[in-house]
């Protein structure tokens, strides 16, 4: 299709889409189901684990007209659905009326209203190499997997999936020289790198109406005894999404491989969190995360 008044951004396959979208956060993509391509990720888990990426609003294409299908498709995040072939026209017109709802949606109060400001952070993020990419997109997707188990309000959802994108927002405050680093930090470069819940706090000061994503930012590294940072809370005095997000956090930590230590195996990963629940994490949230693993055809709703 031809840009018009658009940018346009082009992508060949779901691995270099989430790429484009991570990086440009775009108003609107196109997602042909095509895409799928030879990557063995099902449409509709791809689409659910960049919904509500940024603003960004989805139009799926598909040549699929059973409306099984479609109703899958729009369930998974999408905020519409085009069958193949689709006119120019068409789609135009479909993408300048979600181009208006966002730009309604942003003049309203709190959440919706900060998303151009959040949105930029994560511009932010991706510019400077903050693990955008792969680990803040997983624990975004299965930060949701748990929140919709856990049955929390559409809305408190949508705060939790910026907030665990934004995590660590506050790691634009560190050096480079740290944040770059190959191998261990020594106790002085630590002790900088632990400050970065606290730039986060410097970042949400006077912002109303992200209270999940700033409590993320801020509280992520508190544990349930009270022994971790920044503030030293303890048990039903961390904020909630914090205590959520920490579990999935950790979870994901462990399963990914690092300079320093190979991908722990799901089992391993899984009863380090049960060892850890009612000293590190809060174990109702711990019991509710282990039971989700133990059901995955109930992880998405
Ligand atoms: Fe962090």
């Amino acid at each position: 299709m031809r840009g018009g008044d658009f940018e346009v951004f082009e992508a060949a396959d779901f691995p270099s889409a989430t790429q484009v979208i991570q990086r440009a956060v775009p108003d609107v993509a196109i997602i042909e189901e095509s895409l799928q391509g030879t990557t063995g990720v099902p449409w509709q888990k791809w689409l659910d684990s960049i919904e509500g990426f940024g603003s960004t609003r989805i139009i799926a294409l598909t040549e699929d007209r059973r409306s099984r299908t479609r109703a899958r498709v729009l369930s998974a995040g999408a905020d519409a659905v085009v069958t193949k072939p689709a006119s120019a026209e068409e789609l135009v017109a479909l993408i300048e009326s979600l181009c208006r709802r966002i730009d309604e949606s942003s003049e309203g109060d709190g959440f919706e209203a900060h998303k151009v400001l959040t949105n930029g952070w994560i511009r932010a993020l991706a510019l400077r190499d903050i693990q955008i990419e792969g680990h803040c997109t997983r624990v975004a997707a299965l930060t949701v997997d748990l929140a919709r188990y856990l049955k929390l309000p559409p809305k408190q959802v949508e705060e939790l999936r910026y907030g665990a994108l934004l995590h660590d927002v506050g790691k634009l405050g560190i050096p480079d020289t740290i944040l770059g680093k190959r191998g261990g930090l020594d106790p002085e470069e630590r002790a900088r790198m632990r400050l970065h819940p606290e730039h986060a706090r410097d970042l949400f000061a006077g912002v109303e109406g992200m209270k999940e994503v700033a409590d993320i930012a801020c509280y992520h590294h508190e544990r349930w005894d009270g022994s971790g940072y920044p503030d030293g809370l303890a048990g039903e005095s961390i904020p909630y999404s914090a205590r959520l997000f920490s579990i999935v956090d950790v979870y994901d930590a462990l399963r990914s491989e690092r300079p320093y230590k190979p991908a722990w195996p799901e089992d391993q990963a899984l009863e380090t969190l049960k060892a850890g629940a009612g000293t590190q994490f809060d174990p109702d949230i711990v019991a509710a995360f282990l039971e989700m693993m133990a059901a995955p055809a109930e992880k998405v709703a």
